[in-house]
């Protein structure tokens, strides 16, 4: 674990020079069509809510992981959450311009530098986003998960993959159980918190492949089909979530 001493965690207000880094991790993170959906607000993440980016990057400045989160109001009901990602952003600047305090921080992505992957930072992400919450005085990380491994059974329906479990009996996806093992419970699923549309030729571009017919489409890095229609020259894609809840505990006074 050598890697994690010399991690140092501090945000993107505190570097900002690291937006190219950022957006390079980006196009590295993601399958290339998620980078296409109806995300308009992405932007003030940076720009409105700098000191919410975590960053842990190594002394010479190299980014290791980023977490991106936003503080919200929310009522604590699994009906009160925001259905997208954009509208989580959007609570959150409309909580922001009102004043409006916020008793939750919302994780919105955690994503790590693929030569790093393995060695238990995304662990340290998420308790960096905890211990942001603390600070800032909420009771909640909430998170939006987007489990990993799904890629991997596009057919199976959310609900039930999400309630797979391994022998031990801890859940069969890797980055669910991360957040379980961190202490987070489930609230529910989020069913399209991203929508991707798009015309075929765009669709070609962004997966590589063709889609002679109108139909399903299992694609390599979507969650679930995406779905062609020809006539339309139309594909649509919605990426579900699983939202969790990490109780934080109050800050400690010092
Ligand atoms: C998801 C992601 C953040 C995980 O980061 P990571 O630092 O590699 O993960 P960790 O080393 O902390 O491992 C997390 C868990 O996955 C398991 N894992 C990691 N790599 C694995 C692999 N190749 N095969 C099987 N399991 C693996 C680990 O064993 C660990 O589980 P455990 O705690 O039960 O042992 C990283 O893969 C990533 O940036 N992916 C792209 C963006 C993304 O999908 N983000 C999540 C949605 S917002």
């Amino acid at each position: 674990m050598e890697m994690m001493k010399e991690c140092i965690v501090c945000t993107y207000a505190d570097r900002p020079e690291t937006r190219p880094l950022i957006e390079g991790l980006e196009l590295q993170a993601w399958p290339r069509f998620m980078l296409h959906g109806d995300v308009r607000s992405w932007h003030s993440l940076f720009e409105s809510f700098a000191d919410c980016q975590l960053l842990l990057c190594r002394p010479n400045g190299e980014i290791l992981a980023v977490g991106h989160t936003v503080p919200l109001f929310w009522d604590g009901s699994f009906a009160g959450l925001p259905a997208t990602i954009e509208a989580i952003i959007d609570r959150a600047e409309q909580g922001r311009s009102e004043r409006r305090p916020a008793n939750a921080v919302s994780a919105l992505a955690a994503m790590v530098d693929p030569a790093q992957r393995g060695h238990g930072l995304s662990r340290k992400i998420v308790e960096e986003m905890k211990a942001l919450a603390a600070r800032r005085g909420c009771g909640s990380l909430i998170a939006p998960v987007r489990p990993t491994w799904k890629s991997r059974y596009p057919l199976m329906p959310m609900d039930r993959y999400v309630a797979w479990r391994r022998g031990d009996g801890a859940p069969f996806d890797p980055w669910l159980r991360v957040h379980q093992s961190l202490g987070a419970r489930p609230l529910g699923i989020a069913p399209a918190t991203v929508t991707v549309t798009g015309t075929l030729d765009e669709w070609r571009e962004w997966t590589g492949m063709d889609f002679p017919a109108s139909g399903s489409y299992v694609v390599p890095g979507a969650l679930q089909p995406v779905s062609i229609d020809r006539e339309q020259d139309l594909g649509l894609y919605q990426d579900p979530n699983y939202w969790m809840e990490h109780a934080v505990g109050p800050p400690v006074s010092s």
